[in-house]
């Protein structure tokens, strides 16, 4: 399973970028809108850091500016993915965009049906929204099931993208499940890598390296 890291905060980037951990970035506008800077400048800035998928959100909600949007967002940089909300002029607009060989990511997934249609338009990826499913008091992981089940039964090549995601057991339900990526926040990537024993671990491994005689 790729591990991409959901967010636009640089330094959180560069933190995980350096672990060799990361093979992209997903953004949405709240987290630009965090970043305190314009979209693409920030969108730059993070092509420079990881050379993976970096999705960026088109603003429009029609079909002209959707379009126009996403075009001009792939010009930042090869490795930009144009993130596109399910909705109708959204899917018109992934219809175009894989026509022209623009990668996307159809994003605002709730339901099995939604993430065929998107796979149907021609979706690179497909994020299914997790975290907000089980705020509804949903099991958001069974969509993630289903719609990789869905795409391995009719041979859609759109990768399962599980997204919102909010904590570790939903990153091991996910690679269970067969989700071609997670899309994780920083402070999750962090939870995944810490264990008490292997602190306690290496703790004990310091104090008897002391009683090692020297030469
Ligand atoms: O990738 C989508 C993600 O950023 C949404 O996460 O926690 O706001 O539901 P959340």
């Amino acid at each position: 399973m790729k591990i991409f890291i959901d967010t636009a905060d640089l330094a959180e980037i560069r933190d995980v970028a350096a672990m060799g951990v990361v093979d992209g970035v997903t953004t949405n506008p709240t987290l630009i809108a965090k970043a305190g800077r314009p979209l693409d400048v920030v969108i730059r800035d993070i092509c420079e850091i990881v050379d993976g998928p970096i999705s960026a959100e088109v603003l429009s909600t029609d079909f002209d500016g959707m379009v126009r949007e996403g075009r001009e967002l792939s010009k930042i940089h090869p490795n930009v993915v144009v993130k596109v909300p399910l909705i109708a002029d959204g899917l018109r607009a992934v219809k175009v965009f894989a026509s022209e060989g623009i990668r996307t990511n159809v994003t605002l997934c709730f339901s099995p049906m939604q993430g065929m249609l998107a796979a149907k338009a021609g979706a690179t990826y497909i994020s299914p929204f997790v975290g907000r499913i089980d705020d509804m008091a949903s099991e958001g992981m069974i969509l993630v099931e289903q719609l990789v089940s869905i795409y391995q039964t009719y041979g859609y090549a759109t990768q399962v993208l599980a997204a919102s995601i909010r904590h570790p057991m939903h990153v091991v339900r996910a690679a269970e499940l067969g989700a071609h990526v997670a899309t994780i926040p920083h402070k999750v990537i962090h939870q995944l890598l810490k264990h008490p024993l292997t602190d306690s671990g290496l703790a004990q491994f310091l104090v008897d390296a002391k009683k090692i005689p020297q030469k």
